[in-house]
């Protein structure tokens, strides 16, 4: 089974910061759990390379525009590295494939009506890159409604996508697909948008240089968002017209921010094409200091490096999955993250897996026991498989993880009242074998969200995993009797204060 997941692309603007890793880190998640469960996962990122601001930031560094995006889009490139994220594409929009995704379906819209030649007049934000009516603005003080920052008036020759055309289709199919767009009230946010009436897209613009050329008889580019949003087609390979095997997306991730552009003119766009639209948008929340949103333009950026640098990457994939349900915005902080990491991490995870393999050396020579697993633990261990499939099928990676931590939170019990150490090797045998198999679950399930860290146990253990269709195979769960455990490692260093 095929499963398509994007992130958005993300401006190169400037280097990427705690925000673009969460969104990224909760694809590289889903996929990696995806083909955990035998799914044939294609995960597209990139980078959004076109329009003003692109151009400004080249300028300011003295470059040409080519260096400074071949340049930028190597540091994202290189911080996904970092971060473990086994993505299948990394799409720049200024590909030639892309190039030509763009100007076919823009030339397609034209011939059916859906594009039409106009006048805008209205204002710009070039840092949102979005077009703001005159009624939005307060002339007194005229800023983006969303940014704040000042804007540019505009009245030029335009080229307009006819949005207006497709507000009740969507609300149609809101009505008859609800839950294409995550969390649920965010569907009734953009509901209500659209039930106030869309206004038409400029989609070209005249004066801005650093754009693909429009297929218009005047010289324009085409409006950086039309061009980047089109990156989801470019990306698994569109053609005249045509999808492949991966289309619709599965899962697209968001963040709120840019909700309206993937709720109304995407889904818009598609329906234009004729083509099936996604099967769900998730928008989750913000990360924010001082309840401000985390943001390059801010200057308030929390640099990833130096987190996992100094903590690891995967106490910072922990701590971004795990703080915050999805949908809701989340408060950073860096005593936050060290609470979390050395009570969940360091603490129950990583002592558990210490203190267990201590006494199986102990006591049994380094041969991990198996056989015995209790019903309470059995019983345990379902409802968690259970659980977390249908917390990952929601996109809600902090119910997943608080699952998991159920058998971590139960074996540590298991510990602490059977005191193994302390009783006749029998029943330290049927105890530890609980334990290892516990350990052993939790391992597969935490690879998704901390592949490192799932690998170092595989090591610890000696129970070699690929790491594609585990989950399929109940075998996977089994562990092979007589093993003798592997190099031992501890998995998180508590962090002092
Ligand atoms: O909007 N908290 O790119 P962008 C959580 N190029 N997530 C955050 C965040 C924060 N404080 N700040 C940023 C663009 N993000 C367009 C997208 S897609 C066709 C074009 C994440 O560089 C979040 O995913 O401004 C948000 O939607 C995205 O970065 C915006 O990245």
């Amino acid at each position: 089974m095929k499963f398509y997941i994007t992130t958005p692309i993300y401006y190169i603007n400037a280097q990427p910061h705690i925000g673009h890793c969460y969104t990224t880190i909760a694809a590289d998640c889903l996929s990696r759990y995806h083909r955990m469960r035998g799914k044939e996962v294609f995960f597209l990122t990139g980078t959004d390379e076109h329009g003003d601001k692109i151009a400004q930031a080249a300028e300011k560094k003295g470059v040409t525009i080519k260096q400074f995006t071949d340049e930028m889009s190597d540091v994202f490139k290189n911080m996904w590295s970092k971060l473990n994220i086994s993505y299948t594409r990394f799409i720049r929009t200024t590909e030639k494939e892309h190039e030509l995704t763009v100007r076919e379906v823009f030339k397609k819209l034209m011939e059916n009506g859906d594009i039409y030649q106009g006048e805008y007049s209205g204002y710009y934000c070039i840092p949102c890159e979005c077009f703001i009516p005159k009624a939005k603005i307060d002339q007194s003080n005229p800023a983006c409604p969303d940014c704040n920052r000042p804007v540019t008036i505009l009245t030029e020759k335009s080229y307009f996508f006819k949005l207006s055309r497709y507000g009740n289709a969507l609300i149609n199919y809101f009505e008859k697909n609800p839950e294409i767009i995550q969390p649920r009230f965010r569907l009734e946010e953009v509901k209500s948008f659209i039930s106030q009436g869309l206004n038409d897209l400029s989609v070209t613009r005249q004066g801005s240089i650093w754009g693909i050329p429009s297929p218009t008889p005047e010289k324009y580019t085409v409006y950086v968002w039309f061009d980047a949003l089109l990156n989801y087609l470019t990306g698994v390979g569109y053609k005249n017209n045509t999808t492949n095997e991966y289309w619709p997306p599965d899962v697209q991730l968001i963040g709120k921010d840019i909700l309206r552009f993937h709720a109304i003119i995407w889904p818009a766009l598609l329906l234009a094409l004729g083509l099936e639209l996604p099967k769900k948008i998730f928008a989750h929340g913000w990360w924010t200091i001082g309840s401000e949103k985390i943001s390059k333009s801010k200057g308030n950026i929390v640099d990833p490096l130096n987190l996992v640098n100094r903590f690891g990457v995967d106490g910072f994939r922990y701590f971004l999955l795990r703080e915050v349900p999805f949908g809701l915005d989340g408060e950073f902080s860096e005593e936050k993250f060290i609470k979390r990491f050395n009570s969940d991490l360091a603490n129950d995870l990583g002592n558990l897996v210490n203190r267990t393999l201590n006494l199986v050396e102990k006591l049994f020579n380094g041969i991990i026991p198996t056989g015995y697993v209790g019903s309470e633990m059995e019983q345990l261990v379902d409802s968690v498989i259970t659980n977390v499939d249908k917390t990952m099928e929601d996109v809600c990676f902090s119910d997943a993880l608080s699952e998991i931590w159920k058998i971590v939170g139960e074996i540590n019990r298991l510990l602490d009242t059977e005191k193994p150490w302390n009783s006749p090797l029998t029943s330290a045998k049927n105890t530890l074998s609980q334990c290892i198999a516990g350990i052993h679950i939790i391992s597969l399930f935490i690879y998704p969200f901390m592949p490192e860290t799932a690998q170092k146990i595989w090591k610890i253990l000696n129970i070699p995993h690929s790491k594609n269709n585990i989950l399929l195979n109940k075998d996977a769960l089994k562990i092979p009797e007589g093993i003798k455990s592997g190099q031992r490692e501890i998995l998180f260093q508590r962090i002092k204060i």
